[in-house]
């Protein structure tokens, strides 16, 4: 458990949640667009660049070697990470757009046809529906959704009528950004499975949050971000089972990705390098393992524990709050609370909040259809992380009767 004790120890080596904000203390509560970084990632970070500098797989130098060596160490740190079988089936990419992009473009190219269906669903991020309407374009293949219900959870009870033999990917997410609902992805992978489509699950709002095993899931693909996860930008994950990285062709040609080049012919490395033309983000990628490093040190299922806690204190906290309607209220969430109030646009909601130094998001937040679901063009949204307390939510909730106030 996490006690008080424990939280302010932790949330020292986060140097940034020191910061004022307006005069106040900052309360960051927006997580789910990026966390903080603790100090052991930008130690990290700088350690390779003040050392270790160099590029990987080319130079036989001792500092080409040490580079190496740390960047196929952040690998196999996100191989135990993820339970997955074997380090070549971890690419690195710059984030999980890049990664859901990586496979419409090479698994989705390559096999698609015209007439053949593709399976997203109602609460998909922007970054899980453009690629695929993109594959849709270009093959002629057919985007069908699973629908949502008002509490913000996938409505199966038809689903045999949507995964059926056209069915041929299935893209999901694991946690919604903008509800925070939790889904239910193994059942619907074996259902994929049993029809012989393939699954990638778009996990950026979840490995910050629970334990995910990619072999017990058994899905096909399974993407998330660097960034969401303590660690730096630029860096994410695109995880394929080997079998199917074996047949998938390049995503981009350069270096690195290939094993000879003539002017009459090129012939390809095996996965991962394979899919990672030219120079990658290295001190990103050492940065993403330290930071696997420092949640293995606390244990995913303690932060998760906190931050349910978290979540359902605000949850009961903002309620008491006139005019305040929770978008999003699924019975399995994650620790995102969005959230409408009556004859204030979330922009302002968010624009007061800040000028008591709490950091919220409002918008889309990139889930257009969503949006257009629950017919607003916008939410509020507080989102939690292990070193949030339950002081700072009290902060956040007065800051928003504060923004009531001003309204009424
Ligand atoms: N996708 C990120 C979010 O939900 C940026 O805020």
């Amino acid at each position: 458990m996490l006690t008080d004790v424990k939280i302010a120890k932790l949330r020292e080596d986060f140097p940034v949640l020191s910061e004022q904000v307006n005069g106040h203390p900052l309360v960051y509560f927006d997580n789910a667009a990026t966390s903080q970084r603790p100090k052991a990632v930008i130690d990290a970070m700088n350690h390779f660049y003040f050392h270790d500098n160099a590029n990987v797989h080319r130079g036989i130098h001792a500092l080409s070697e040490r580079a190496t060596h740390d960047y196929e160490l952040a690998r196999s740190k996100v191989q135990q990470f993820i339970g997955a079988a074997d380090a070549s089936e971890i690419i690195f990419t710059r984030g999980t757009t890049e990664s859901i992009n990586l496979v419409a473009q090479t698994y989705g190219k390559a096999t698609l046809k015209a007439g053949d269906e593709i399976l997203i669903s109602h609460m998909e991020h922007h970054a899980n529906i453009v690629p695929w309407q993109m594959l849709c374009e270009q093959t002629g293949a057919l985007l069908k959704i699973i629908p949502i219900n008002h509490a913000g959870e996938l409505v199966l009870d038809n689903i045999t009528t949507l995964i059926h033999a056209r069915t041929k990917i299935v893209a999901l997410t694991h946690v919604s950004n903008s509800l925070g609902t939790i889904n239910d992805i193994s059942s619907i992978i074996q259902q994929a499975h049993a029809v012989g489509a393939k699954v990638l699950i778009d996990g950026a709002q979840a490995v910050p949050h629970m334990s995910v095993s990619v072999r017990a899931l058994d899905c096909d693909f399974y993407c998330f971000s660097g960034h969401k996860l303590y660690g730096p930008t630029g860096i994410g994950i695109l995880y394929g089972k080997a079998e199917l990285l074996k047949h998938m062709p390049p995503y981009q040609g350069g270096g690195s990705m290939i094993k000879t080049v003539s002017f009459e012919k090129t012939t390809y490395q095996d996965s991962p390098y394979r899919f990672e033309a030219g120079t990658p983000a290295i001190a990103e990628a050492i940065g993403l393992g330290a930071a696997i490093d420092y949640v293995n040190h606390i244990g995913l299922d303690v932060m998760a524990a906190h931050e349910h806690a978290l979540l359902d204190y605000a949850t009961t906290q903002i309620l008491t709050i006139p005019g305040l309607t929770i978008i999003g209220q699924a019975a399995h969430k994650a620790s995102i609370l969005s959230f409408i109030m009556d004859g204030i646009h979330p922009h302002d909601i968010s624009t007061i909040v800040d000028k008591y130094g709490v950091a919220i998001r409002a918008g889309h937040h990139c889930t257009m259809p969503t949006m257009v679901f629950y017919q607003v063009a916008a939410t509020a949204r507080a989102s939690f992380a292990f070193y949030n307390t339950f002081k700072e939510v009290d902060i956040f909730v007065d800051a928003l009767k504060n923004a009531r106030e001003i309204f009424s």
